[in-house]
């Protein structure tokens, strides 16, 4: 990246309200409630970008803010981001774009039908909260249920639980639900919004 395409990719993370004008505003009126903030990405992204080339999965990716933030605090890594909404994965393409960043990727689908043995390490800001009866949506075009999220935390448990051992998550907002037993807290920020695990081997 030049040094004028970087000044210019810089001025969009000097804070959350600079970052969120880069969608419409139908997406920036969704941030306070949906999309991470640039601090929490940024402190996700030290732990998760443990080494080197590291793949990095947001499971639930909206329209890319932690994966695009991510991946500008963390260069050496590649950070991937499963969203349902292909709308939100096209205001992703749209935004990664006009940063000019080239280590985000975003895969439009379901986070059940994806490999996790391609990711090391993993994120995730709460992303089956919409189905339950009381919380705030992002739109009415999807069908809520109960259900549906206790069958979005069990299939997660599941396939972060046949991770290797060392395997990082951070969680964000989360009710926990969705974290196996053999991962460990390490660390806590936010007044414990942000927690950071390790799977540990089983005892
Ligand atoms: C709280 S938002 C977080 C967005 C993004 N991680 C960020 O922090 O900027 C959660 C997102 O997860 C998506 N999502 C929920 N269930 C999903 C599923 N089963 N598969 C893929 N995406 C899902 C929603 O559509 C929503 O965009």
């Amino acid at each position: 990246m030049t040094e004028v395409r970087k000044m210019y990719t810089d001025r969009w993370f000097k804070d959350d309200k600079q970052f969120n004008e880069i969608y419409p505003a139908y997406i920036r009126a969704l941030a306070s409630r949906h999309w991470t903030p640039l601090v929490v990405a940024q402190k996700a992204a030290a732990f998760l970008a443990v080494d080197k080339g590291s793949k990095i999965l947001d499971i639930g990716s909206g329209a890319g803010k932690f994966c695009l933030a991510a991946a500008w605090y963390q260069p050496t890594c590649s950070f991937f981001g499963i969203e349902q909404r292909k709308d939100l994965i096209r205001q992703a393409e749209i935004a990664k774009e006009l940063l000019c960043i080239d280590n985000a990727f975003f895969l439009h689908g379901n986070f059940t039908k994806v490999d996790f043995d391609q990711y090391d390490h993993f994120y995730f800001y709460n992303s089956f909260y919409e189905n339950l009866a009381w919380a705030e949506k992002i739109d009415y075009a999807l069908e809520y249920s109960h259900n549906l999220y206790r069958y979005y935390n069990f299939n997660l448990r599941k396939m972060l639980a046949d991770r290797p051992d060392g395997t990082r998550l951070v969680t964000y907002h989360s009710m926990e639900d969705e974290v196996p037993e053999s991962y460990q807290i390490v660390g806590m920020q936010l007044d414990g919004l942000l927690k950071f695990w390790v799977k540990a081997p089983e005892r």
